[in-house]
């Protein structure tokens, strides 16, 4: 009976040994070893002349514009406003000697403005999607409570869900018939986390990461590469934060990183030290979920207040 016991016990301590390696092992490579000892795989060069960058005259999209630049891509940048546009593309023409073409459009507007993008890119052979425009409440809001709730909610879904949609539609046949691209999705840390008070934006941002996922399965055999990029926070306009830490990059350091994450994870928060914070809010949430729910919303709930407090000086 005791021997029975102890080899059940040591298949026991097998199993969990087996099971802790088969996360670990792949979280280590994806988030610290790979990028940072490997670097990317991907050769940008290989896969087209030109990459599309959508919100690309601040934050996040205009560094990976930069990024993409700086590796030989010809650039299709796309925002609202066009002479911001037109002042980053020769801002980037001038100082990495590519190509740009800018579409000025708004991602909240109905899905007529696919056809103006669709007819802009025609011709062109593109080898790299960065689907990045999204937007959030000005702050933390309760959602019953949300300023000019129904157009918000409205913006939110339309911009963070139906461009990514219907950009991929776009931009997938062409690389599908190369069998060779990748589509680099922005959906955010809020997505796998406790966020309350930025329900509608963190739930668009599982949408982006959901759909990206499948995606990755679906396209995946035909040499696409589909990365859902998840971050925490990076000091952009966005964020509100304007002094960058080790904690929240400026985006130039925080799209460095991510740039290397690309062909080794394909669900990534892309920059190691948001790695660390997603896995220990996960784990605490996973122990004590209400301990930590009830933490998260007094968090949010005092950055709320501190928002309504500047808004009203
Ligand atoms: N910053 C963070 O801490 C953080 C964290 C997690 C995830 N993210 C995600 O990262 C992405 C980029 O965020 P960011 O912080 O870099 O934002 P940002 O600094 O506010 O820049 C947003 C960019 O998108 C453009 N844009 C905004 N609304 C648009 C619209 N309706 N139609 C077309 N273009 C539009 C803006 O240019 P125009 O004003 O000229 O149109 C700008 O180029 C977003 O998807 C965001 O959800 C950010």
């Amino acid at each position: 009976m005791s021997s029975w016991l102890g080899w059940f016990s040591g298949f026991a301590v097998f199993v969990l040994i087996v099971q802790i390696l088969r996360f670990v092992v792949p979280w280590l490579y994806e988030n610290i070893i790979g990028p940072n000892f490997f670097g990317s795989p991907i050769k940008f060069g290989e896969l087209g002349e030109w990459a599309i960058v959508t919100g690309a005259t601040e934050g996040i999209g205009k560094s990976y514009a930069k990024a993409l630049a700086k590796e030989g891509q010809n650039l299709v940048l796309i925002s609202r406003s066009k002479p911001k546009l037109d002042d980053v593309a020769k801002e980037i023409e001038s100082k990495y000697q590519i190509q740009t073409k800018t579409i000025a459009v708004d991602f909240t507007e109905s899905t007529e403005i696919y056809s103006t993008i669709e007819q802009q890119l025609k011709d062109l052979k593109v080898g790299v999607l960065v689907n990045n425009v999204g937007m959030s409440y000005s702050n933390p809001e309760y959602f019953l409570t949300i300023p000019n709730r129904d157009k918000m909610l409205g913006d939110i879904v339309t911009c963070n869900i139906v461009s990514v949609t219907n950009m991929c539609k776009i931009v997938l046949p062409a690389m599908v018939e190369r069998q060779k691209g990748v589509i680099i999705n922005i959906s955010s840390m809020a997505a796998t986390i406790p966020n309350p008070l930025l329900t509608v934006y963190s739930a668009s941002k599982a949408f982006v990461d959901k759909f990206s996922e499948d995606l990755a399965t679906e396209y995946g055999k035909k040499g696409i590469i589909v990365q859902s990029v998840l971050p925490g926070f990076v000091a952009t306009n966005m964020s509100k934060i304007r002094k960058p830490t080790w904690m929240a990059p400026s985006a130039d350091r925080y799209v460095a990183s991510a740039l290397k994450t690309i062909g080794i994870a394909r669900h990534t928060t892309g920059y190691y030290p948001h790695a660390i914070m997603q896995l220990t809010i996960n784990i605490i949430h996973a122990l004590l979920p209400e301990t930590a729910n009830r933490f998260i919303l007094s968090h949010m709930e005092a950055l709320r207040a501190k928002a309504l407090r500047k808004k009203e000086t």
